[in-house]
């Protein structure tokens, strides 16, 4: 079967808070992390049974739509888990808040490394914890982006009690190595730090590189690590709010589920008949969709050096379809401003922890013909400075 990814859908006048954001305006948003493509062709028919069925009390997931999610992380990541560790939540950015409010006190600390995914530092500050950040370091020999160990060391503090990781990253696009996840692990149970592996883009990976869950590392940090996933990026479906925490150690799961009582809502069961579809039916689609991915992103790599003179993707896009862009030597004081005014609508990368006018993130999910329309626009936005 092939797929069509390149026919542009209008999602104006939709509910797209990604297209709203610019209503009336001639922006394409290359901002939130969705993608313009109808999800795989077995998603929508399941949502269509369930809609038909017509009754829409409140819902659980049934043994199937479970059973899809743990044969599909034993299938693509050789990772066997039990039912019994996995805790449905209404969305990932809830599980990053729960997580802080059930494994630190007052007063306590996540670390994470920046730049990040913005919720990885708003989550502890919103149950009033303290985030420590350590900068990622970018190793221009290597050409890629590294964790920095001794930045990590100089950053944890007794008080520190969680490590928020993202893997793949979000927005450097790095996917992080068996030994260097070890390494982490090592850091993590030697400052005695619970490891929040948040792996939404682990099905993603657009080079020829195997995803590691942490939860694979085995020995002590496998019991203290608290995984998170949903089928929304890969399959274009986080509108549904479904996703997932995958706990491994009853007490940990006790202490996280009793943070989230009467606080967190229910899944709701479209997302859950949206989610088994996915996971059991999806892979055909996901693999024509990496193939489309790549494609998108070995273009932008390509106009970029050609066109867009003094913006820089320092390292491979390795995973997520999102571009991390250098754009200091523009110098312009707020770059996104300067390219919305020219018709194309990018994150700041202040938002992920960059200094302001430094780092822009763009997101490539989109038709070919949409990219290539925007990066025609942003140069024209730089021979316009
Ligand atoms: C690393 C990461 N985690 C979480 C999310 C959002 O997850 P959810 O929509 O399930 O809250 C995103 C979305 O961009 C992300 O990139």
């Amino acid at each position: 079967m092939t797929y069509d990814f390149d026919t542009p859908i209008d999602r104006r006048e939709t509910d797209s808070q990604k297209w709203q954001k610019y209503a009336g305006r001639d922006v394409l948003p290359l901002w939130v992390a969705d993608m313009d493509f109808r999800s795989p062709p077995e998603v929508i028919a399941a949502l269509h049974a369930r809609v038909d069925h017509g009754v829409f009390g409140y819902a659980r997931p049934v043994k199937a739509t479970v059973e899809a999610v743990v044969e599909a992380l034993e299938a693509r990541h050789g990772w066997i888990i039990e039912p019994s560790w996995l805790v449905w939540l209404p969305g990932l950015v809830v599980g990053l808040n729960v997580a802080a409010r059930a494994f630190t006190r007052a007063g306590e600390a996540v670390l994470c490394n920046t730049p990040v995914y913005p919720p990885f530092m708003t989550a502890p500050a919103h149950q009033d914890r303290q985030v420590i950040t350590a900068p990622l370091a970018l190793d221009s020999a290597a050409h890629r982006w590294e964790i920095d160990w001794d930045a990590l060391e100089r950053a944890v503090t007794p008080q520190t009690r969680l490590f928020f990781l993202c893997n793949p990253h979000n927005p450097v696009a790095r996917v992080f190595r068996r030994d260097e996840l070890g390494r982490l692990a090592e850091f993590c149970l030697r400052h005695r730090l619970l490891l929040c592996s948040d792996e939404i883009h682990c099905d993603l990976i657009l080079d020829d590189l195997p995803h590691v869950p942490t939860g694979t590392l085995g020995g002590e940090i496998a019991r203290r690590t608290i995984t998170f996933i949903a089928p929304s990026k890969t399959y274009n479906l986080p509108g549904f709010g479904t996703s997932l925490a995958i706990i491994p150690d009853a007490s940990l799961r006790a202490q996280f589920i009793r943070a989230a009582a009467g606080i967190v809502a229910e899944v709701n069961c479209l997302g859950y008949a949206a989610c088994e579809a996915a996971y059991r039916h999806g892979e055909p689609w996901r693999r024509a969709l990496l193939d489309y991915l790549c494609g998108n992103r070995d273009f932008l790599l390509d106009d970029t050096a050609r066109a867009l003179p003094g913006m820089r993707i320092e390292a491979p896009v390795e995973a997520t379809y999102l571009a991390w862009f250098n754009v200091e030597a523009l110098g312009l004081k707020d770059p996104v401003t300067h390219f919305e005014n020219h018709g194309v609508g990018l994150s700041d990368g202040r938002h992920f922890g960059a200094r302001p006018g430094t780092y822009l993130r763009l997101n490539f999910g989109c038709p070919r013909a949409t990219l290539a329309e925007a990066l025609a626009r942003m140069q024209r936005a730089l021979a316009g400075r």
